[in-house]
């Protein structure tokens, strides 16, 4: 949901090729938050020029206008910010002229790039429109800038960060922010709100973080944080922006600095990402900034201001050292992410499960659960909520977490459970499954189940992100970076860690045991399995051949396959754009049977376990009205001859795990789908990897 993007260099000689190409490449990485446009804003060849670049549709596109328009590329900057985005539109169509960077004036005065949604950008542009401003595009971010113009107007001696905070104050909704002025040559501000922001730090330096200063601005220069409107009414008035600012509280903010030796100044560069994967090829030195955080970057300092005193946040922001490597965001043998992350699923499961499971003494240990698992048994229930593709990893395991922990589970989707604004009581216990950590819909969700009180838990991906941060405790799945906008190998590390957290749990209990140690088995088969099945890949493509020209398709399961109908239907229709619906398969007689005919194309996941006799029944009934299914069946099922079924054979497993083996082919099916009407797999339309909108 829009990829945000920096980069300073300070007394490191660089020439604009290497800064252009800098900020390029960063863009590409995050190119799968949003692909609309691209856009950048760099120093120009005078004082107080900035050259911004921005075109419609994907990153590569914004790297031939740079080409066409042939700036000056050996020009030599030793100090020099430029900020970049690449855009999944929100408010406006994608257009050049919505793309960002967006600017305060014709001359670049403050030009930002912004992540998130500012709600209340109606009333800002409202208000300055009052003060003479002329808009020029449809989105909510121009009102940054032009507001950061506004307060500098009337207070030209502020300091950036002041101003930066002042502007902040008025926003409401969510922001991962870069500001850049002609004003504050070779500075950035960065702020954050909702939307996640990392620093990767290259220096020669020792770096430390240090408080260097407590002293806070009581006073912004800021309107009174009250409602949008009542701010607007006191804008108009002119008795609040509009007074000179008290040149003492300039000078006094919370601040964190770090870069601690006091020597002279050192050869530093920043980079300033949405996500790691941007930085990870220049530096593994990272800060991840938290809510509230505004980061000025300055003649090589980064100090980190709160936008207020005494909030309970952590005083620390440590300098972390990424583990991911380049080549794990990089497609290697692959055409797509999205392959490439399929494939890489024999391993991504057993990093979820390298040193938690031990098959040999049938044990879990889940450290970031620790302190915490013996509350969790005593809780009156467990409600999952997530959304997407994470939401089907918990629809997957409830059955399991209900028989090994006899705990009234529910699964919610986070958008249904905010509108509901449902209940929650502090002896709950909320589970936030999400690969990116930063979804809107599961962290306003998780807002809510916070403020009741209630004992959260995040089963997150991406390290630092803001639900790993919030939750009480929680697991990283440790998928490494999922690229493809399609989700693949997140939903089934999800999966390994929430029957992990399963098991854990039942760990006291004496009549589960042979079935816990039957499940942990299973798991230890996992990966050999997942390579088993991707053996298939040719004859799946194959296969694939059947649905060519079809415009739908159905996707029935039942019991726990329900799940994986659910999420092999999102897959195919999100990247192939082919309609096609997940049904419960008990479901099909009290409606869906009418559709079904010798045409219309649909997979059946017909996999033994339990209830195996009853999904049989679906099967006869479509057989009845002349349908010809592909299957998904167990290796040598004889209820499946060859010869008059299309089939896909997967492994046996313990029937706890058999979705993890049969959304494989799914995956792979949908994959195939999309690339044989000659889809952009990684990048489907109108989507985006992360979103954080509402
Ligand atoms: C589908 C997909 C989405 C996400 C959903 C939640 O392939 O990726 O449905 O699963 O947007 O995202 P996270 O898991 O990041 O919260």
């Amino acid at each position: 949901m829009c990829g945000i993007f920096g980069y300073i260099n300070y007394l490191v000689e660089k020439d604009r090729k290497f800064i252009l190409d800098t900020l390029v490449n960063g863009l590409s990485r995050l190119e799968y938050r949003g692909y609309d446009s691209a856009g950048l804003a760099v120093d120009g060849d005078k004082k107080n020029e900035v050259f911004a670049f921005k075109e419609v549709g994907k990153v590569a596109k914004l790297k031939e206008l740079i080409a066409s328009e042939n700036p000056d590329m050996t020009k030599v900057f030793d100090s020099h910010a430029g900020i970049a985005h690449t855009r999944w539109a929100t408010h406006g169509p994608p257009s050049r002229k919505n793309c960002h960077p967006h600017r305060s004036d014709e001359k670049w005065e403050f030009a930002v790039v912004h992540n998130g949604i500012i709600t209340n950008y109606k009333e800002l542009k409202t208000l300055l429109e009052g003060k003479g401003f002329k808009f020029e595009t449809e989105t909510d971010t121009e009102a940054i800038a032009k507001l950061a113009k506004y307060i500098y107007d009337e207070h030209p001696k502020i300091e950036f960060t002041t101003l930066v905070k002042a502007v902040i104050k008025e926003l409401q909704g969510a922001f991962g922010l870069l500001l850049k002025s002609v004003h504050f040559p070779h500075e950035v501000v960065a702020a954050r709100k909702g939307s996640p922001l990392v620093i990767g730090v290259k220096t020669a330096k020792k770096m430390k973080v240090d408080f260097v200063d407590v002293e806070y601005a009581e006073e912004g220069l800021a309107l009174p944080a009250e409602k949008a409107s009542q701010n607007v009414a006191l804008l108009k008035r002119g008795n609040a922006l509009l007074a000179p600012p008290d040149k003492s509280l300039l000078h006094r903010s919370q601040s964190r600095a770090f870069l601690s030796d006091e020597g002279s100044p050192q050869p530093t560069e920043f980079f300033l990402s949405s996500d790691p994967s941007a930085i990870v090829e220049h530096t593994k030195k990272v800060l991840y900034l938290e809510d509230d955080d505004i980061a000025h970057i300055h003649e090589g300092q980064l100090n980190i201001h709160r936008m207020s005193k005494d909030d309970g946040t952590s005083n620390v922001r440590a300098i972390q050292t990424l583990e991911i490597e380049l080549q794990e965001i990089m497609k290697g043998q692959f055409d797509h992410f999205m392959q490439k992350e399929i494939f890489e699923q024999p391993e991504s499961v057993v990093n979820a499960m390298r040193g938690r499971l031990n098959v040999e003494e049938k044990t879990i240990t889940l450290g970031g659960l620790k302190q915490y698992i013996s509350t969790i048994r005593r809780c009156r229930r467990i409600i999952f909520i997530a959304c997407g593709t994470s939401y089907h990893s918990c629809m997957a395991v409830r059955g399991v977490f209900e028989e090994l922990t006899e705990i009234p589970i529910s699964v919610e989707l986070a958008s249904d459970f905010l509108d509901r604004q449902a209940p929650v009581f502090r002896d709950d216990t909320c589970i936030f499954v999400s690969q990116s950590g930063e979804t809107a819909d599961s962290l306003m969700a998780l807002r809510h189940c916070l403020e009741r009180g209630a004992l959260t838990v995040g089963i997150v991906n991406v390290v630092g992100s803001s639900i790993s941060m919030m939750t009480h405790c929680g697991v990283h799945i440790n998928a490494g970076p999922e690229i493809g906008v399609a989700s693949t190998k997140a939903y089934t590390s999800q999966f390994v860690c929430m029957v992990m957290f399963a098991l854990l749990l039942s760990e006291d209990r004496a009549s589960k045991r042979a079935r816990r140690e039957a499940i942990m088995e299973g798991l230890g088969k996992v990966s050999e399995q997942f390579r088993e099945i991707l053996k298939l890949d040719k004859s799946i493509k194959e296969l694939c051949m059947k649905f060519k020209g079809e415009k739908s398709v159905l996707l029935l399961g039942r019991g726990a396959q329900h799940a994986t109908a659910l999420e092999g239907a999102l897959k195919i229709k999100e990247i192939s754009y082919l309609h096609c619906e997940a049904v419960m398969s008990g479901e099909l007689k009290h409606g869906v049977l009418a559709l079904v005919d010798e045409n219309l194309p649909i997979v059946m996941i017909l996999t033994r376990d339990d209830i195996f006799a009853k999904s049989l029944n679906a099967y006869q009934q479509v057989i009845a009205r002349k349908g010809r299914p592909i299957v998904i069946c167990n290796k040598d099922d004889e209820e499946f001859p060859g010869s008059k079924t299309d089939k896909i054979e997967v492994p046996h497993t313990v029937d706890a795990l058999q979705g993890l083996l049969n959304v494989i082919p799914l995956q792979l099916m949908a994959y195939w789908l999309a690339v044989a009407e000659g889809l952009n797999v990684d990048f489907p339309r109108n989507l985006a990897k992360s979103v954080t909108v509402e």
